[in-house]
This record gives structure tokens, sequence and C-alpha cells, in this order.
């Protein structure tokens, strides 16, 4: 949106400025008749209809305030209206939308609102019109939710009244162009090196791993990186919602689940998917989240010969994720007894890495924890690592680390089997520790 009142109204007033935009924006809509125009076109054009304009009235505008109105009223014709600058700016990782006046934005790590508004809801609705109309969708009071996804891959829920309360509501989780590395994580304290050292010799030594965390906790990202770690000779499968994996491997296949048509026919669940992978020879599956009953199916797949498997899911803690995951079992329908289903969990299920996004906006591990077996009906859980939190400084960043607990997984052995000799500093043990060990031999 153009701040039309300060910069201009010594020569022309907010309420003419937002007539010639909407007169411009009107007319550079019926450009586009038969012929789609680029938008180097329409700007061709815009800029002469301006020029004409402030001409005919006599008023001049800056350079800065002209390609401003100019961008703004592109974005109107051919982009996402006022979202486009929030779209385009690289260091805005969420946008949401709730209602016209209120526009919050997502921007390293915290949230903060814009002064970015919407001529009123109808505006909001021919945006996400203009984002859901390609891909065949439709909302209306009828029908007040969708989602989408932009054409560069970010991730699009709409809900409008009367569903939505205040005003139509959007959030668009942008797609980040730029795949994070581990040594990038690393550098966002997000893990230690220590850390980084144990999970990649868990991937390559083939345990199944969950990725455990609340909404935007970082769990898609991090599950991209850790794939990252699977060896390029391995076939791997992958199954998503929405496609968001960035894997780097030769040998990938990717499937996406399908929405019914509008007869409501044709729907492929994950769960369906998961089922399908086991016929294609994986020698890795990776779930981009299981909300499901594809739980059921991914725990027996994990437990009959497709280790390695990755996945993530919606919880709060690792012994939040064993609750999480029985729910979701139940929800395949089998009406496995309880305890069936903790041992299936028990025996497919090695690792949890518990992500957080902290207050202040950081996402880190807080904890990497073995699932060690049953004891009775319990699933035993024993964490290898854990983050404690000492106290908040003044600038509100939190302040703590993550630590080894100094206990050593049960499957120890099996990654030394598999050619990873960890360290003991790993796991806590200090110079003076190991020192002693040696001299010990
Ligand atoms: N380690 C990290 N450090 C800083 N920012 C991160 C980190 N990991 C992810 N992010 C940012 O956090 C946001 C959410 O990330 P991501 O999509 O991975 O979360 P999620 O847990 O999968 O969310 P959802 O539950 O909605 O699927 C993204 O904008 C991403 O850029
Ligand atoms: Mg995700």
């Amino acid at each position: 949106m153009i701040e039309s009142q300060e910069n201009t109204s010594s020569v022309i007033s907010p309420k003419e400025f937002s007539k010639l935009r909407e007169y411009l924006i009107a007319s550079a809509s019926q450009d586009s008749g038969a012929t789609i125009l680029t938008p180097e076109q329409h700007k061709h054009n815009i800029q002469g209809r301006l020029a004409e304009e402030l001409s005919r009235r006599n008023i001049n505008f800056p350079d800065s305030i002209r390609d401003r109105l100019i961008l703004d009223i592109l974005a109107e014709i051919t982009g996402y209206g006022p979202l486009q600058p929030l779209l385009d700016d690289p260091e805005i990782t969420e946008i949401m939308v709730n209602g016209p006046q209120k526009v919050y934005v997502e921007k390293q790590g915290r949230l903060e609102r814009t002064n970015v508004v919407f001529d009123g809801n109808l505006h909001i609705l021919k945006i996400i019109d203009r984002i859901v109309a390609p891909l065949g969708r439709h909302i209306d009071s009828d029908s007040p939710m969708v989602d989408a996804r932009l054409p560069d891959g970010s991730r699009v829920n709409a809900v409008v009244p009367p569903c939505a309360v205040d005003g139509a509501s959007l959030t668009i989780r942008k797609f980040s162009k730029e795949k994070l590395s581990i040594q990038q994580v690393i550098g966002l304290n997000t893990l230690t090196q220590g850390m980084a050292d144990f999970l990649r010799a868990c991937v390559l030594g083939r345990l199944n791993i969950i990725i455990s965390g609340g909404t935007g906790s970082g769990k898609t990202t991090f599950l991209n990186v850790l794939s990252g770690f699977i060896p390029n000779d391995e076939r791997i499968v992958t199954i998503e919602d929405a496609a968001e994996l960035q894997l780097q491997q030769d040998h990938v296949v990717r499937l996406e689940t399908k929405l019914a048509n509008v007869e409501g026919h044709g729907m492929v669940s994950v769960r369906e998917l998961v089922r399908n992978s086991l016929r294609m020879r994986p020698d890795r599956i990776i779930i981009g989240e299981c909300r499901g009953g594809e739980a059921l199916d991914m725990l027996q797949a994990m437990n009959t010969g497709h280790d390695g498997s990755l996945t993530t899911v919606h919880a709060n803690s690792p012994r939040d994720a064993i609750s999480r995951l029985e729910t979701l079992v139940l929800m395949a329908g089998m009406d496995l007894p309880i305890k069936i289903v903790r041992q299936q969990i028990s025996s497919a299920v090695d690792v949890i890495v518990q992500m957080s996004r902290l207050r202040d906006g950081t996402r880190k591990i807080t904890a990497i924890t073995e699932v060690a077996g049953m004891e009775g009906d319990v699933v035993v859980l024993s964490d290898i690592f854990k983050f404690n939190q000492s106290g908040v400084d003044a600038e509100g960043k939190i302040i703590g680390q993550v630590k080894p607990t100094g206990i050593r997984p049960l499957f120890g052995p099996r990654l030394e089997a598999a050619g990873f000799k960890l360290g003991a500093e790993i796991f806590g043990a200090t110079a003076a520790d190991i020192l002693a060990a040696r001299q010990r031999r």
C-alpha cells in the first residue's frame, strides 16, 4: 500500500490519490481482454496512463512514489496485491492475514505486525481466489476453507466468513528456496556438532527416527536436513501431503496425496501411498508427517525390514509423541489392544528428536531420546541429549544449553556394528574420564 498522505499531501489529497489508484487498477484490469498481457506490457501501459493523468491534473510525483504506485498496481493486476512485497521479502518466512486491517509476518523467528492493509474482506477474497482458482479450487461462504499452494511451493491456508469470525484469514508458510545444511542449523544453535554426529550415525545406521514438535517448530526443515545424511546409492520414497522436502540424492521418488474431485471421488491419502510405497522396493521411506491411520502402516513397515525410515509427528515432548502415535494407530480402526500398540511402537521407533520453537523465536532440538523398550505396559524412554534453560537475558533471548545426559543408548552396539564408533565425548564423558579409561586399558 502506498502511504499517500505523508508523501503527497502537498500536491494531492489522500482521497484523490486513492481515486487515481483505483482508476489505474480498473483500467489496467481491462487491458487484459482476449490476450493476456505480460507484466512488462502492463507496466508500460500503467506508466503511460499515470504520466497522462499527472500531466492532466498538473501534479508532479517524486520518482520514488511513482515507482511504488506502479509496483502496487502491478501487484494488484498480476500478483498477490498487498501481499506481494511480503512474498518478495526473503527475510519473511510466514505471512498471516487476520482480516483486512491486521497482517502479521514472521521474520527471524519473531512475529511482527506490518502496516500492510487490504481494502476490505472482498479484497482479501479476490487475492485468495487468485491463489486457488488456477488449482481448480474455490472458496466462498458455502465452502469457507481451502488449502492450496503458490506456484513456488509455499503452503497456503484460507478461511473466510462465516467460519472466520473477524474477516477472511490467510496463512502462508513461505517455501524456503534455500535448503538449510546441517552446518547452517548448527550455526543457528538448533543443535550441537556432537548431536549432529550422533544423528548422522543414527541415519547411516538405519535407525527409525521420529521428529516430534509443535506447529512451526521446524520439523519439516529438520527432516530435510536429516535426509541429507542418507547415502546417494539408496532408493528413497517420500510421501507428503504437499511436497515440501527437497532431497538432493539422485534416486528419489516423490509421492504426494491427492484431494477428491468435485464429485467427491479420487482422493488418495497418505495411508494409501504408504501401502503402495512398500511395493516400490524402497531402501528408505520418508513420510512428511504422520497425522492419521498411516501411523499403523508405517510402524508395520518399520518392523518388517523397512528400517531407516523417517517421519514427523505433532507433539510437545517425546512422551507426548508416543501417546500421539498411539492415538494415530487407533485411528487406523483395527481395534488393537493398547499394549500391542505400545509394543509395536517400542519395537519400531528407535529415536525421537524433539524440536521446539522457544519463546524468543529460535528453533531448538530440546531432546534426543531413545525408545528403550517396554517395562510392563509402559514404553521406556531415555534422554541421550536434553536442553536445560537457565534463564532469559535482557533482550528476551533464552539462555540454556543442550547437553548429553551421560546415558549411552542401548542401540550403541548396533551403530558400532554398522561401523560408527561414537567417541565418549559425544555422550558427555569429560576429557579426564576418557584419559582414565585409556589408562585402565
Ligand atoms: N533450525 C531452524 N532455525 C531457524 N528457523 C527455522 C529452523 N527450522 C525451521 N525454521 C523456520 O521455521 C518455520 C517453520 O519450519 P517448518 O516448516 O520446518 O516447521 P514444521 O514444524 O514442519 O511446521 P508445521 O507443523 O506447520 O508443518 C520456517 O519458516 C523455517 O524457515
Ligand atoms: Mg511441517
